[in-house]
């Protein structure tokens, strides 16, 4: 379980976060929607300390750590319990694939390259890429690319996975590969909070999706809760906006047929 408590993060006088809490328990999926600038990045970033909060206490495993004050050690072990996969990509251009993947292996892990090679291949059979271990990113399309960014977190086991609209940078017609992908690793039962703008994957996977705006987390709850019996008008809104297919209205919205 990861309990997340009173997460505030200003960028000079622009507060971005402002008091953010979130409980995510073993195995659970939660997804992150929201409006762009909303802060899901930031908060994101603040989970594995890529942003140092102001404010804010993560409890994971049996460590208590103040995000305000951590050590080095908390930090480093706290980004080992945590990966990222970035919207995009964030992989290095002059390695090749299997290469990327084993660098969080061996540099920060230490282990031997030999074993390092051995997981890599691992991961990257997983999302489908065993043919692509000795090519470069330029080689690749934006969905394997992506994929070669979930095997590179899958590698180092983290306890949470945290992903950042992973599919946001891509052709529409190579979103569902890199959905499909992450579904599997649903299945497997990992911790995952996932910022998304898929609606659908959202519905489908979630045991809570919370809902943020402004800096804050607006409402919560299980994707009924969320989808269908929404309860604040923001976040009405902002699915009415992005969901098409959001077509629960509460009755009193609902208006007379004109005859
Ligand atoms: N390093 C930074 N310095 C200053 N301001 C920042 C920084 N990072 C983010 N911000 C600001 O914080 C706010 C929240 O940004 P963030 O990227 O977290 O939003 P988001 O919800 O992820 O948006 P999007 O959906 O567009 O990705 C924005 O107004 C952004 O300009
Ligand atoms: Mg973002």
């Amino acid at each position: 379980m990861i309990e997340i408590k009173n997460i505030h993060k200003q960028f000079g006088i622009h507060h971005v976060l402002k008091g953010i809490n979130l409980t995510v328990r073993k195995g659970e999926v939660v997804t992150i929607i929201g409006p762009s600038g909303s802060g899901k990045t930031t908060f994101l970033r603040c989970l594995n300390l890529l942003e140092r909060p102001d404010e804010g206490v993560i409890s994971l495993q049996d460590k208590v750590i103040n995000c305000s004050y951590p050590s080095k050690k908390d930090i480093y072990w706290l980004r080992k319990q945590t990966a990222m996969v970035f919207q995009q990509y964030h992989l290095f251009a002059h390695k090749t694939v299997i290469e990327n993947v084993m660098e969080g292996l061996t540099i920060a892990r230490k282990m031997r390259k030999q074993d390092a090679y051995a997981v890599a291949e691992n991961e990257l059979i997983k999302v489908g890429l065993q043919d692509k271990l000795n090519v470069y990113p330029s080689q690749l399309s934006g969905g394997q690319k992506q994929r070669v960014g979930i095997a590179r977190a899958l590698a180092i086991h983290p306890d949470v996975l945290l992903f950042d609209e992973p599919t946001a940078a891509l052709d529409p017609e190579l979103v569902g590969e890199v959905l499909e992908v992450m579904l599997e690793i649903v299945k497997t039962g990992a911790t995952m909070i996932v910022v998304t703008h898929e609606m659908e994957f959202a519905k489908r996977v979630s045991d809570q999706v919370v809902f943020m705006d402004e800096g804050v987390i607006v409402e919560q709850g299980t994707p009924e809760e969320v989808f269908r019996y929404t309860k604040k008008e923001r976040t009405r809104q902002f699915l009415r906006r992005v969901s098409p297919e959001y077509l629960y209205e509460p009755k009193e919205f609902i208006k007379e047929p004109v005859i």
